[in-house]
């Protein structure tokens, strides 16, 4: 049986990806900060599917948060076979107006937690010539985004890494992946503080947990190092980009996302 690392498995996408990978008995490690949602999770997984299932409650933003996590496996002798580095969040509003604590936690999160477990995870699949790394990035990384700058830049950073280390680690055995879904039906626009009128156009183009994570379960066994999961909206949204001088997508979604504040 292999065994699966998803973080910000309490809620949403890292739910779903819980449920899937169950499904298909592979044991679980959960990380996340609700302890509580954890255990329930764990319970039902475990109950319904007779895997294993560790829950480890961590503050990914915290110092060696990665190291904690890494370090509570070893002491298990828990081997890891697919990374999902899922958790992050976003928050909507004009850069300087928001609070600067909370927009380095999201570098954080978003950047330096996921590239820690990478490292100290992909050290041990080169060591064992196999494993999968998901790493959960966002349409938004194919531009950049007035009112959700500092979140759509961390997928950038996401998307660019995950790209070069998909390439660097083939002939190692591993595969990388940066997997980035449009909109999806999780709490994460409420959660990001949109305004309801944009939380509701997201909401009508929502793609299911379910899809973003079946699509990105094949697409790594495809070795594809990037997938836009979902139907033809987020394609646009990806790739219309390539085809338009930057300063007009950046100015279009300035018009869309500003003119709600
Ligand atoms: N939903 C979308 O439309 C969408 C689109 C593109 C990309 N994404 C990306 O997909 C990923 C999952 O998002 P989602 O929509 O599933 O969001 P979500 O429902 O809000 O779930 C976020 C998860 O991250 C965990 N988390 C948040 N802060 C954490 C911290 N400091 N330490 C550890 N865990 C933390 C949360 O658990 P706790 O609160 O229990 O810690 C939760 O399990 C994110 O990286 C997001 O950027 C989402």
């Amino acid at each position: 049986m292999t065994t699966a690392l998803i973080t910000g498995a309490s809620a949403g996408i890292g739910a779903a990806f819980a449920q899937e990978l169950a499904a298909r008995k592979t044991n679980l490690v959960l990380v996340a900060r609700s302890q509580t949602k954890l255990e329930q999770l764990a319970t039902q997984l475990q109950t319904q599917y007779q895997i294993q299932v560790e829950i480890i409650p961590q503050d990914l933003t915290a110092p060696q948060a990665a190291q904690t996590v890494f370090d509570t496996l070893n002491s298990k002798s828990i081997a890891i076979d697919l990374l999902i580095n899922n958790a992050g969040f976003g928050e909507y509003g004009d850069f300087l107006e928001l609070d600067r604590e909370r927009q380095l936690n999201m570098i954080q999160l978003n950047i330096l937690a996921l590239v820690d477990l990478t490292h100290l995870f992909l050290s041990q699949m080169r060591q064992r010539g196999s494993g999968n790394i998901i790493n959960m990035s966002s349409v938004a990384a194919f531009q950049s985004m007035p009112y959700f700058s500092v979140y759509a830049a961390t997928k950038s950073f996401i998307l660019s890494f995950s790209e070069a280390l998909w390439a660097e680690n083939r002939k190692y055995g591993v595969r990388v992946i940066a997997v980035c879904p449009g909109p999806t039906d999780t709490n994460f626009f409420t959660d990001a503080e949109f305004p309801p009128i944009l939380v509701n156009i997201a909401e009508k183009n929502y793609t299911s947990t379910k899809v973003v994570v079946r699509e990105a379960l094949a697409a790594i066994e495809q070795e594809h190092p990037v997938i836009v999961p979902g139907d033809l909206r987020n394609q646009i949204l990806a790739n219309i980009p390539r085809f338009l001088p930057r300063e007009a997508i950046t100015t279009f979604w300035k018009t869309v996302l500003g003119s709600r504040k």
